[in-house]
């Protein structure tokens, strides 16, 4: 098997097409400048290739043996240059799929930088010959970690008057790529893809507020007012310019329109901006209750802990969001969503769950975890006594944290 290319794998996006791409079994290999970065990022079952998107030598040994790639870089006044040199590498290096981070908007002479470099790279792209898919994104989730500091402090500030906008958690944008990688589906019109409501400001406060569980208002700002926030904290110019435009853009309702491309593609909803919250509460200040898993033992643990607690939210968390489920007995659950309502079934019984981890094997940052346990609950068949043993699959994630990736029993389940 030929591996895959991910440029910007250390990234926002092409840390979790990394991740995407390893859980549907692919070889993958990252393009990363620095290899001791990669290493605290990224899963040891990746190839490394040390490279820059300014040494085309550098791109050209990433490229040997590759026939598909997923391109993104950084925003800025190099992005052109930068895309561009890996699209006329691979072009030389016969790649057959070139799956491309754009953006809502992209278009060769916008007004805002950002739209226009996007706009001249799916051009160069298209003009290259070579099969391509461009993903063009919406605002990403990820942008309001820029306002953590303000949000711990109580207030989200941004220029966005009381227009709404479908923000993307980049997981979903990850989780498309890598289904179009893996497809190897090429020659499409640009996917847009969005999250799965339109939402204000006011609202994602709220969210926020929820999520942190301190109230958090929004507070909206002039747009003067924001511009000359922006210059004094010493952005470069370029962005000023570029977060200037996006949010007249935002509140001209540009990025309000929600498509169906990411629950089509996935067979499952968009993320809400509360899941991308939840998964990120840390950033707005909320320490966890109860100790992290920092040890793939912990997990399981925690996982009679909240099942004990009725804590629907905190055993959803113990699983990687394309985490495979092997019970009840008999049925197969993919992903998290599903994952949820299964778990949602199991806390209607009220349970009470005792047990303990019996062995741990870890290698590097997968580990395999099997234990024993007993429930007791009342189902709708009455009172039931249930006994088992597990084996479960984790992953330690970038955070260090370890999750869940399968979970299932290794003999048949007694209930009585
Ligand atoms: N934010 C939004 O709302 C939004 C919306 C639509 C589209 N987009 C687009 O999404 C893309 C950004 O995605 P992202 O958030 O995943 O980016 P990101 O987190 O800033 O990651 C950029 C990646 O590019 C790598 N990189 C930078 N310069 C490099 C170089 N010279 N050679 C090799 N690698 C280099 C970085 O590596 P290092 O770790 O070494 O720095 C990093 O892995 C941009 O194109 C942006 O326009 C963003």
């Amino acid at each position: 098997m030929n591996p895959i290319l991910v440029t910007g794998a250390t990234g926002n996006v092409g840390r979790q097409v990394v991740h995407q791409l390893l859980a549907r079994g692919l070889r993958v290999r990252a393009l990363v400048r620095d290899p001791d970065r990669a290493a605290q990022l990224l899963p040891v079952e990746v190839e490394i290739a040390i490279g820059d998107f300014a040494d085309r030598d550098s791109l050209a040994s990433a490229l040997i043996g590759v026939d598909r790639l997923f391109l993104t870089s950084a925003n800025g006044p190099d992005q052109v240059a930068h895309e561009t040199a890996v699209i006329d590498t691979a072009a030389a290096a016969a790649v057959n799929l070139i799956v491309k981070l754009s953006t809502l908007g992209a278009e060769v002479g916008s007004p805002l930088p950002g739209l226009d470099w996007h706009g001249r790279i799916e051009q160069h792209l298209q003009r290259s010959g070579v099969p391509s898919v461009v993903l063009r994104s919406n605002l990403f989730m990820s942008n309001l970690l820029a306002n953590a500091d303000s949000v711990v402090g109580g207030r989200l500030l941004a220029p966005a008057a009381h227009a709404r906008a479908s923000f993307v958690d980049p997981a979903d944008i990850a989780a498309v790529a890598a289904a179009v990688l893996a497809d190897g589906q090429r020659g499409t019109d640009p996917l847009v893809l969005t999250g799965p409501t339109a939402i204000s400001y006011t609202e994602i406060a709220a969210v926020l507020s929820a999520v942190t569980g301190r109230r958090v208002d929004y507070v909206p700002l002039a747009p003067d007012q924001a511009h000359e926030a922006l210059l004094a904290q010493g952005l470069p110019p370029w962005l000023v310019a570029h977060l200037h435009g996006a949010f007249r853009l935002l509140r001209a309702g540009t990025f309000e329109a929600v498509t169906d491309v990411v629950p089509s593609r996935l067979g499952r909803p968009a993320r809400t901006l509360a899941d991308w919250a939840e998964d990120h509460a840390a950033a707005f200040g909320v320490t966890p209750a109860a100790p992290g898993h920092a040890a793939p033992a912990d997990v399981a643990r925690r996982f009679l802990d909240l099942v004990n607690a009725g804590d629907l939210e905190g055993l959803a968390h113990l699983y990687e969001p394309t985490a495979v489920l092997h019970w009840p007995a008999g049925q197969v659950t993919e992903g998290l969503p599903g994952i949820r309502e299964v778990l949602a079934q199991l806390l209607t019984a009220r349970p009470t769950m005792t047990g303990d981890v019996d062995h741990v094997l870890q290698s590097g940052n997968l580990a395999l975890a099997s234990g024993h346990w007993t429930m007791t609950g009342t189902s709708a068949d009455g009172p039931f006594t249930a006994t088992g043993r597990t084996a479960d699959v984790l992953r330690r994630q970038p955070d260090g944290t370890w999750r869940m990736v399968i979970d299932s029993p290794i003999e048949p389940t007694a209930t009585a």
